[in-house]
């Protein structure tokens, strides 16, 4: 036997039980004639005890030839600590070791598993199995884990079936680049990696399983940040006979158990509900960070005429009002100033102007703005002595996304996005369309297959960029946790929406000619949505990234680098696919 007990339950109340238990070691303390080795499994860590005057020699040099890491079997009674140790739950006891066996040894780990590790990044994702023996890294696994549980508990309870679609697909367009992979039997031939399960689900809708789910992999071969991987998953729902109301009642009743089952936070009422445009207008962002306010104020009216340049030039002029900061220092304001600058955020400069006690204001262009100029810019802004006003201006697109980067940054510095706040919200009426200046053409904001708002339908005919979406995105704490929509179910209508995608009727009929024929054979009206179960999970757990909650993850560079995948394959692998690799 390996195990009576794991390494995390033994108490108090366990003194004098024998004892088998197995396990990694985790540290030795050796004080020549006593000697304790921590030993850790899963469940927790429990000291072992050696001690010269019980302790055989033989026995004692047997635990002195541990390192850490060794994998062993220890067998002894449980015994009361002389000196507890209140950080851990096993604290108050200790084994007595009668007998020893060492399992397997261990080389001496390239980082030390503790919760601070002296492990980089690059080194920690080589020996992922290590780092997954960390706390920080259990932690986040063993909470997916539950909240797969509660997903599939509650969805059940609620008549759900979970389906499995196929993995090996073709291409759906769904923003991002397909994986492919080549077919051995039909040479030339490519499968494609789902982006998503969208069209089997909307199929399973028209087979009559009006209620589906599945937690699901999906693929896409886009740029990597912290909140996306090539690989994730999505707890991917649909379901038919339903309306927009019923689709966010059902789903707001999912996230209201998950707040409630893993994190004990209990929503009152409704989720809030925001539109696309209201959002765009006071936050700059379709998912907006609502644990805070500092919205935008639109001053492009208000400032122009003053002969500055940079304002009068300018198709866009708009700030954010950070409460109580009038009092940054110079320092403090050039901060500021060097984060609008950076590449990414892409901003020339920044204007403030800090409301002084005395109703008083100093600003960078004193030399076009008197006084009482200023004093409107305060009042447009609801701004109060002692506040601190933060101008851009630009073009819209590249203002709008530059003041809601320095509302964030604002929104940190002042403590503002606690992560133990949660603050959901449902942003809805999204565009459908979004004009490709580049190409001249259409794209799909969601994915072909979403359903206009009804009053909109006739806007194909004279102003398709101003249809409206029946989509919504479910939003917290300025994550976009899940989205979806109602679906087209009209064999017409669908093919409408892939001519103003500028498809033919044969290139639609290439594509997607299961779904318009399937659409011929009684499809119900349909919805659902998709949760990204990863930046849930990492949200959840308090993680800034979700590879921390994904047991194999890759990397910024999309590798594997402990398998060492993407790798090169053989001649002939090459040759069976009839795959020749271009060299250049
Ligand atoms: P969408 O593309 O919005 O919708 O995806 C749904 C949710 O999946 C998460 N997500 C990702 N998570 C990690 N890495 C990625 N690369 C990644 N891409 C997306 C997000 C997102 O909200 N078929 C539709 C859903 C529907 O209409 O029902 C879809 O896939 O949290």
């Amino acid at each position: 036997m390996y195990r009576t007990n794991n390494c995390g339950e033994l108490r108090i109340e366990h003194v004098g039980r024998e004892i088998v238990l197995s396990g990694w070691v985790q540290k030795i303390r050796d004080k020549g004639f006593m000697m304790w080795i921590d030993l850790r499994d899963r469940y927790g860590i429990t000291q072992l005890i050696f001690d010269e005057t019980y302790t055989p020699k033989e026995l004692m040099e047997k635990a002195r030839g541990c390192g850490r890491e060794f994998v062993i079997k220890a067998t002894g009674t449980v015994v009361e600590r002389s000196s507890k140790n209140p950080n851990i739950p096993t604290g108050d006891i200790e084994i007595k070791v009668t007998e020893l066996e060492i399992l397997n040894k261990s080389e001496v780990p390239p980082f030390t598993i503790e919760d601070e590790t002296d492990g980089g990044d690059e080194l920690r994702m080589k020996y992922r199995y290590l780092d997954l023996r960390r706390n920080p890294v259990k932690k986040g696994i063993l909470l997916r884990h539950k909240m797969a549980q509660e997903v599939r508990k509650y969805l059940d309870g609620q008549g759900f079936v979970e389906v499995e679609t196929p993995v090996l697909i073709k291409s759906t367009p769904e923003g991002a680049r397909d994986f492919v992979v080549p077919s051995r039997v039909h040479p030339g031939e490519f499968y494609a990696l789902p982006q998503s399960p969208q069209t089997f689900k909307q199929l399973l809708m028209v087979a009559g399983y009006d209620r589906y789910f599945q937690i699901v992999k999906c693929f896409r071969d886009e740029d990597l940040r912290a909140d996306r991987q090539p690989e994730f998953t999505q707890i991917d729902c649909e379901m038919a006979f339903v309306e927009r109301e019923d689709i966010l009642n059902t789903f707001e009743g999912l996230a209201k158990h998950m707040f409630k089952t893993i994190k004990n936070v209990e929503f009152q009422g409704d989720f809030p509900r925001m539109s696309y445009q209201k959002a765009m207008e006071l936050y700059g962002s379709d998912k907006p960070d609502i644990r805070f306010d500092m919205h935008f104020n639109d001053l492009t009216e208000t400032v122009k005429g003053k002969n500055f340049p940079v304002f009068d030039s300018a198709e866009f002029i708009a700030g954010i009002c950070a409460k109580g900061c009038g009092e940054y220092t110079r320092k403090q304001l050039d901060e500021l100033v060097l984060f609008v600058q950076k590449p990414q955020i892409g901003s020339k400069g920044l204007v403030y102007v800090k409301c002084n006690e005395d109703g008083t204001f100093k600003s960078t262009v004193d030399k076009f703005y008197n006084n009482d100029d200023l004093k409107i810019w305060a009042q447009k802004m609801n701004a109060a002595p002692g506040d601190l006003l933060l101008v851009l201006a630009g073009t819209k697109k590249q203002t709008t996304s530059a003041l809601c980067e320095l509302r964030l940054e604002m929104g940190e510095r002042l403590g503002l996005r606690d992560k133990n706040k949660f603050c959901p919200l449902w942003v809805v009426d999204f565009p459908l369309l979004e004009w490709d200046e580049e190409s001249k053409r259409f794209f799909a904001m969601h994915h072909p297959f979403t359903s206009p708002v009804k009053e909109d339908i006739g806007l194909f005919e004279t102003n398709p960029g101003d249809i409206r979406a029946n989509a919504y995105d479910f939003v917290v704490n300025g994550v976009e946790v899940g989205g979806g929509s109602i679906r087209i179910h009209d064999e017409k209508l669908q093919s409408t929406m892939f001519k103003t995608l500028g498809f033919t009727p044969e290139e639609a009929q290439a594509q997607f000619g299961f779904l318009l024929n399937a659409f011929k054979y009684g499809a119900p009206p349909h919805g659902g949505i998709a949760f990204g179960f990863d930046r849930w999970t990492a949200m959840f757990a308090g993680n800034d990234t979700i590879r921390d909650v994904i047991a194999f993850p890759k990397n910024n560079a999309a590798k594997d680098v402990m398998i060492d995948s993407p790798a090169t394959i053989s001649n002939e692998q090459l040759k069976e696919l009839s795959i020749k690799i271009d060299q250049k």
